[in-house]
């Protein structure tokens, strides 16, 4: 079976064509890099160029798999939550192709497909799982692929988005993730004595926007260096991302931990989830760093897991974007 996937939820154009198993035939992710002088992305601009760019990397990734459309069993496209003119862009493409091609089509939640990234790994259930990227941060109990409870997530700002701001207010690009983490390397974790605000590593909720306030006050006083308040801010965000996750890992009885989503990028994060599930003798499942961030290939193994659960799954003509997500249960099939 052969599957064509397609991402534009966000600033990244991504399409990807899997076989059966998930295996990656051929894949593309066309970043817009024209949103960092506005310091953000700026929604219109991000779905005009989806619109310019998507029909040429479709053709393209057909061209690399060595397939066509009409070889294509099954096509799946990210539904949301997203910016509503990025998701059109990429649904309506691939919903059109293949009711005009009379083949089965999936709208996916965009959340779920971060989560299985994973979904060719030896994940073995329960797990804990972690998704924290520029739009959210979530813990969530999975007992197996088709069952995943929301645990908690953050009050105000997610962690990327934190991160992103506090890039911004010490002059830094955007997005500012990558930009922090590579600074922090180079300073000193302890020079600042940043708080942890809902700290309570048995509470699986998270609040980055105290934080980020902190940061700036820090900063505006003006005796830090950003290699340090880099470095003493990524520590803080991690160590709260990483003690509220082991924390359920172990109070659940988890035999496996996922991470997923752009900040799980994060060096620190990364090595410190290694320690922490080393210790316990968990499963980790980390992405590697290129499908951490936004990508085709989640979205299309998302779709293989919801019709491994159900072989007939398959979304209507009326399956439409959604901006937000609010629920206990998350599926990947979302309409
Ligand atoms: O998953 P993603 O590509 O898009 C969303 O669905 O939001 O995540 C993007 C986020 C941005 O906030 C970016 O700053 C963050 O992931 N990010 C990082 C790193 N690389 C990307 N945050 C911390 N450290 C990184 N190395
Ligand atoms: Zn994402």
């Amino acid at each position: 079976m052969l599957l064509l996937a397609v991402e534009t939820s966000c600033d990244d154009s991504a399409v990807a064509v899997l076989g059966q198993n998930g295996n990656v035939l051929a894949e593309l992710v066309s970043t817009q890099m024209v949103h960092g002088g506005h310091g953000g992305v700026v929604p219109e601009i991000a779905s005009r160029l989806h619109m310019t760019v998507l029909p040429g990397l479709i053709r393209e990734v057909l061209e690399k798999s060595g397939t066509s459309l009409n070889s294509i069993d099954v096509l799946a496209a990210t539904a949301g939550p997203g910016l509503t003119g990025s998701l059109l862009v990429g649904l309506s493409w691939t919903k059109a192709v293949a009711f005009a091609l009379g083949k089965p089509f999936l709208g996916i939640n965009h959340l779920s497909a971060h989560l299985h990234i994973h979904y060719s790994s030896p994940v073995v259930f329960p797990a804990v799982a972690l998704l924290v990227s520029g739009g959210h941060t979530l813990i969530f109990h999975m007992t197996s692929w088709s069952d995943c409870t929301l645990l908690g997530t953050t009050r105000d700002d997610a962690a990327g988005e934190a991160f992103d701001k506090t890039a911004k207010l010490i002059g830094l690009g955007y997005p500012g993730g990558k930009i922090i983490d590579n600074l922090a390397r180079h300073g000193n974790p302890d020079a600042v004595a940043l708080p942890s605000p809902m700290g309570n590593k048995r509470l699986p909720e998270f609040s980055f926007s105290g934080l980020k306030t902190a940061a700036r006050l820090v900063w505006e006083a003006g005796d830090v260096s950003k290699e340090d308040l880099s470095a003493s801010f990524r520590k803080t965000v991690c160590g709260l991302l990483v003690s509220k996750t082991m924390y359920q890992a172990g109070k659940l009885g988890a035999t496996s931990v996922l991470v997923a989503g752009g900040v799980s990028a994060n060096s620190l994060l990364r090595s410190e989830f290694l320690l922490e599930c080393d210790k316990r003798n968990i499963k980790l499942f980390l992405p590697p760093v290129q499908y951490s961030t936004d990508n085709a290939v989640m979205v299309g193994r998302a779709a293989l897991s919801a019709l491994e659960s159900d072989p007939s799954a398959h979304s209507t003509a009326s399956c439409n974007t959604f901006a937000r997500w609010h629920a206990e249960k998350l599926s990947p099939l979302s309409c």
